[in-house]
Formats: structure tokens, sequence, C-alpha cells
């Protein structure tokens, strides 16, 4: 019998990471033997450690905070979706022994949202908060599921600015300062890209952001979502999302480019969310 194939999950810290549970629940609806190990790495020894697991007969690799930029730089190939974003959350060793980088964050984001939520995005007015790598990383997802508009607001406006001109949509993708927030009016979709909650810092963002149908989603989930939901509710936003889905639609992206399978992620996402 063969040995079975190895992927595994770079991050730091790493941990807390639920991608070795998903993969492993996601290859029993197939029956297939895998090896996830989470393997902790600080950024000044990322890159060893990534070619030391492909070297070592590695297939493949999530990639998560805070290296997605690095595992993007050290990728010889790269999908479309992780050229916009200018980072990688999936390195695949390809038959020749090359790495390719894709970015599966926007994709599981809009699925989260239109299938899982069943909430269609189409003419939405959307706030992206946030213009780092995870705002990159979904910024031209939302707006191929046709949102009227994207509004980028960024602490810095500077970066805000450089990804409305990367993106080249000026009818539909412009930025506003985040001083001007109060004033701005309301919006259908928010999106919460900051890494303000993973650095446990407040964003005080005005109530009168959330519109009447608003979908308030962050990124991220666990602990470093609680402050961005619980302002979204006070607001009345109409949902307030974590990332738990994304994280889960992510995962099965990179597991169908791993074994050309399409798992069922509905119990996966009911047994975690269940815990979270
Ligand atoms: P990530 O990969 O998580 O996107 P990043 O590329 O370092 O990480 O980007 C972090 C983003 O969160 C940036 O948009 C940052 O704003 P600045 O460009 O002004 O730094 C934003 N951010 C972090 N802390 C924030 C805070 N307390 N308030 C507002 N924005 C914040």
């Amino acid at each position: 019998m063969n040995p079975p194939l190895r992927y595994a999950v770079f991050g730091h810290p790493i941990s807390h990471s639920l991608s070795p549970q998903i993969h492993q629940d996601f290859a029993r609806q197939f029956g297939i033997a895998l090896e996830y190990t989470a393997i902790d790495a600080a950024p000044a020894g990322f890159e060893a450690a990534v070619r030391a697991f492909f070297a070592g007969g590695g297939h493949g690799a999530n990639v998560t905070l805070p290296h997605k930029a690095a595992a993007y730089a050290l990728a010889d190939v790269r999908s479309l979706a992780a050229e916009r974003a200018g980072t990688a959350n999936v390195l695949t060793r390809l038959p020749d022994g090359r790495l390719a980088a894709h970015n599966t964050d926007g994709a599981g984001l809009v699925r989260d949202i239109t299938e899982r939520h069943r909430v269609d995005l189409r003419g939405h007015t959307a706030l992206l908060l946030g213009a780092g790598g995870a705002a990159r990383g979904v910024a031209w997802n939302l707006l191929e599921a046709d949102v009227a508009t994207l509004t980028i607001v960024n602490r810095s406006p500077a970066a805000a600015d450089a990804l409305a001109d990367a993106i080249g949509d000026p009818a539909r993708a412009h930025t506003r300062y985040w001083e001007d927030l109060a004033g701005i009016g309301s919006y259908d979709l928010i999106v919460n890209a900051t890494s303000a909650g993973v650095l446990g810092q407040d964003l005080d963002l005005p109530f009168s952001l959330a519109g009447a149908r608003a979908l308030c989603y962050d990124l991220s989930y666990g602990p470093a979502a609680a402050g961005f939901l619980a302002w979204a509710r006070a607001a009345g936003a109409r949902y307030a999302l974590d990332g738990l889905g994304m994280l889960v639609e992510t995962a099965a992206d990179a597991f169908e480019l791993w074994h050309g399978k399409r798992p069922d992620t509905d119990p996966v996402y009911e047994r975690l969310r269940g815990r979270h």
C-alpha cells in the first residue's frame, strides 16, 4: 500500500488551526487516506520550512497568517486569483517539482455568502474595510459577484488607492477616507478585512454604516471577529457573519485542487459551528 499523501498548513501561530480537521473530514467523505499536519514557522524560517516540506514529499500546503504574501513570493507559477491578490493561501507541488500558488479566499467568501447563507450580492452596495492582503484576496471576487459598487476604506488611504487602481474599474470601485465613515451613508454589504480584531483592537465604526438589509461579514472567526460582529448586531444589521464558513469553503477549493473531488462542506461547517 502507498503511504498516505502529505499535506500541511503553515502559520504563526498555528496551534488552533482547524485546517487539519477540515481536510481529514473531507478526506473521510471519499475514503482517502492523507497526512495533514500543522507547521508553526516564524516568518524568518517560513521559506526554508516550506521547501523542506515539499522536498520531503509534501504534495500541497495551506498557508495562513502571516505568510500569505511570502507564499506568493516563493512560488514558481501563480494563478490569476493569486496574481491579483499578491498573496496565496494554497501551494501545490506540480509534477515537475515547481510550486504553484493559488488564492481561494475570495471564491470562498462569495460562496459562503451566496450559497450557504443564500444572499444574492447582485446590486449590493459594498464597503470593504481594509486594503491589506486579506482585502486584496476578496475585492475582485466581490466585483465578479456583481455588487453595484465597492467602496474601499483603509486607515492609511494610500493602500486603498493602490487597491482601487489595481482593480481599475472606477465606475464601481472607489475609495473614501476612514475619517469620513460617519458621513458616507449606509451599505448593503460591509466586509471587515482589517486585522484589527486579530490584533485585539477596536474599529470604533459608526452605526450609520449598516443599512436595512446589511450583511456584515468579518473575514476572521472566533475571538478576532467578536468585536465587529457585536458592532454589527448593535447597528441592527440583518446578518452578522464570521469567516468560519469562508474557511471551510476555501479548504474545499484546495481539497478539490489536490484530489480532483468536491467535498460536501455543509456537515463539516455545521460540526465546527457547533463548537465555535
Ligand atoms: P492582512 O493580511 O490581515 O490583510 P495586512 O496586509 O497587514 O494583513 O493588512 C492589515 C489591514 O488591517 C490593513 O488594511 C490595516 O490598515 P493600514 O494599512 O492602515 O495599516 C488594517 N488595520 C489593522 N489594524 C487596524 C485598526 N486598528 N484600525 C483600522 N485598520 C486597521
